[in-house]
């Protein structure tokens, strides 16, 4: 694993928000769609604010851009305060030119027998665009990705999980308490992840130390899933100095 380390998020983002669009921009030369996966949660919000500006002011387009998200809670339904479709519109999509049929977020609304085809046909909409040019990741404090929890194999396939108590404390601030947050997820698995061509994992602060120094410098092991990126050609992990400091 490559690791880069910047005094803080916002110059870090800024830095990860010129490589993706450099890459849309090579991409729309080609006449190529550009397939981007993206994440949730804290870690990304300055990437979106920043491909958001770029979009605003540097005339940055998204039309040849196609994104396929990590995961959603399950149930969860698109326009509830929760959804991770809600928060990828407040953060990037309302706010840039990509046309709504290009965005893909696993559906938190589904019956339970038609997960598993859903999940399937998940993964066979990236294979035909070719796989996934570029990853955005955050990092779990158990060290998982997407939601793929301690456990995931690294052939795992996209499919509904249980989430880790950890998980569910970090969440529950949202959902107004533990008890109303959700116990399940759907997360793209860690194959797919895998067999992204460049991955780029994004940690801030002290309390992402431990994990880091686990996931690039302990031994390759499903309890921390972060750390099978050691065997990916091509990951990045974009730290601050706080996330960075137990590195050896
Ligand atoms: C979100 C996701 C999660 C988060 C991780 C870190 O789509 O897949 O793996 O990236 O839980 O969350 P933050 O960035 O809020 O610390």
């Amino acid at each position: 694993i490559e690791t880069k380390i910047f005094n803080n998020s916002t110059v870090a983002s800024k830095a990860v928000a010129l490589e993706i669009a450099d890459l849309i921009r090579v991409k729309q030369a080609q006449k190529q769609p550009c397939i981007l996966g993206l994440a949730t949660g804290s870690s990304p919000k300055g990437l979106y604010a920043e491909l958001v500006r770029l979009h605003k002011e540097e005339g940055l387009s998204f039309k040849n851009v196609i994104t396929f998200n990590l995961d959603e809670y399950y149930p969860m339904e698109p326009d509830s305060i929760n959804s991770y479709v809600r928060f990828m519109k407040e953060q990037l999509f309302n706010h840039v030119d990509i046309l709504p049929e290009n965005y893909n977020i696993p559906d938190g609304t589904l019956s339970k027998d038609e997960i598993a085809e859903y999940c399937a046909g998940y993964e066979a909409k990236i294979e035909a665009y070719g796989g996934l040019d570029l990853q955005i990741l955050g990092i779990g404090g158990n060290g998982h990705i997407g939601f793929n929890e301690s456990g995931s194999l690294q052939n795992s396939k996209t499919r509904l999980v249980a989430l880790d108590h950890i998980t569910r404390v970090a969440a529950s601030n949202d959902f107004l308490g533990l008890s109303n947050t959700p116990r399940t997820a759907i997360t793209l698995g860690v194959k797919k992840i895998m067999e992204a061509k460049r991955v780029i994992l994004f940690a801030w602060g002290e309390g992402k130390s431990n994990i880091i120094r686990e996931a690039v410098e302990g031994q390759v092991t499903n309890r921390v899933p972060a750390s099978f990126l050691q065997e990916h050609n091509n990951a990045t992990f974009i730290l601050d100095k706080e996330a960075s400091s137990k590195l050896t």
